[in-house]
């Protein structure tokens, strides 16, 4: 049997920046799912490609990194927390944070996890920020926090420093408590410190880190990578007992693999981060158009004339972030053009009032 073209539903030309997730997948990553698709291999994770993601994560974070692929990024962070966590444990984290305002509770509902959150400007912690809440242990009426969870790069775009993670990890440590790291754009991040992956995770005192993968070009997958094997326990039970387990793991593995051997994951990162760049370029000084926050990464926050954004989402997709304030979000990802950028800011710049 051929494949029927009718079965392509959508307008490939149509594109849009509303998230790094509503990107396809890198060619490259889909060649290394076909590498991997002859024959069979040991379900449930041990394939060779799982068996050599370790030897990857290794290589990237060190000696004492152990891999856990799992299907998502919520699946990643509530199945660390559950493993670094006793049931009487919390989670000091960012008001903004992922975990609090994206994975509908999955860390309260599924682990049974209190999550204790802290305002921030930014979407940052910092070791005066996280004492507001890292405070009453040995107190049996409060949820002891045990645990601090950072995201890199912010869901605000913006990004830890080497030295403030490692600030933060010290601090958590010296009050007993253990860091984990969001990394759903971990590679970002690195893109845009440029720096090896493990200066700010595994050297900077990260325990336990989301290793995130489908933002950076995989048809899915993301990676749960203990840093410090004392920090986690039961992740391999805890997996399946969480659904986080695939039969066909080889297929994320191989994914994995691919991304991380090669250059691949910084390449695409500092793509995406180059075209937010452009974005941001190209849209500052456009009279009406205030940028929000600075641009890290590969997130562009801005906030526009009325009724602008209403009308340009008629042309490119992309999200509200703040509807008090009318703030909007724009991502850019690895299969962002300099022409969709371009045509997003003359898309943008008709729809201004003239500057007078
Ligand atoms: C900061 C952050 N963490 C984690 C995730 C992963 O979430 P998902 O469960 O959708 O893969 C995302 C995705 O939007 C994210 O932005």
């Amino acid at each position: 049997m051929n494949f029927d073209p009718a079965l392509r539903l959508h307008d490939p030309a149509r594109r849009g920046f509303a998230s790094d997730n509503y990107a396809g997948v890198h060619p490259l990553l889909l060649d290394a799912i076909a590498a991997a698709n002859e024959g069979h291999q040991i379900a449930y994770g041990e394939d060779v490609y799982t068996a050599r993601l370790q030897q990857v994560m290794k290589a990237h974070f060190g000696e004492a990194a152990e891999a856990f692929p799992v299907f998502n990024g919520t699946g990643a962070n509530v199945l660390s927390l559950q493993s670094m966590l006793p049931r009487w444990g919390a989670i000091v984290c960012a008001q903004t944070a992922h975990i609090n305002t994206d994975e509908n509770g999955a860390p309260e509902r599924v682990a049974g996890l209190k999550l204790l959150t802290v305002e921030t400007p930014d979407g940052k912690l910092t070791p005066e920020l996280i004492d507001r809440e890292a405070w009453g242990w040995g107190d049996e009426h409060r949820a002891q926090p045990l645990v601090v969870s950072i995201t890199q790069t912010t869901e605000l775009g913006t990004l830890y420093s080497v030295e403030e993670v490692r600030a933060i990890a010290e601090h958590a440590h010296s009050r007993g408590m253990l860091l984990h790291m969001d990394g759903a754009r971990l590679s970002n991040a690195a893109a845009a410190l440029g720096v090896p992956l493990r200066d700010f995770t595994t050297d900077a005192g990260v325990d336990v880190l989301s290793y995130g993968g489908t933002k950076n070009g995989l048809l899915y997958g993301e990676c749960i990578v203990v840093l410090s094997p004392a920090a986690s326990e039961g992740l391999v039970y805890l997996r399946k007992m969480n659904m986080q387990l695939a039969s066909k793991m080889r297929f994320v593995s191989a994914q994995l693999v691919a991304l991380l051997e090669s250059g691949l994951w910084l390449e695409s990162a500092s793509h995406a981060n180059a075209m937010a760049a452009r974005l941001s370029d190209a849209v500052s000084g456009m009279p009406g158009v205030t940028l929000t926050r600075p641009v890290a990464a590969n997130a562009v926050f801005a906030i526009l004339p009325p009724g602008v954004a209403d009308r340009l989402r008629e042309v490119f997709r992309f999200y509200d972030w703040d509807n008090a304030t009318g703030e909007v979000r724009w991502m850019c990802s690895f299969d962002t053009t300099e022409a969709d950028v371009d045509a997003f800011a003359a898309a943008l710049a008709g729809l201004l009032p003239a500057a007078s």
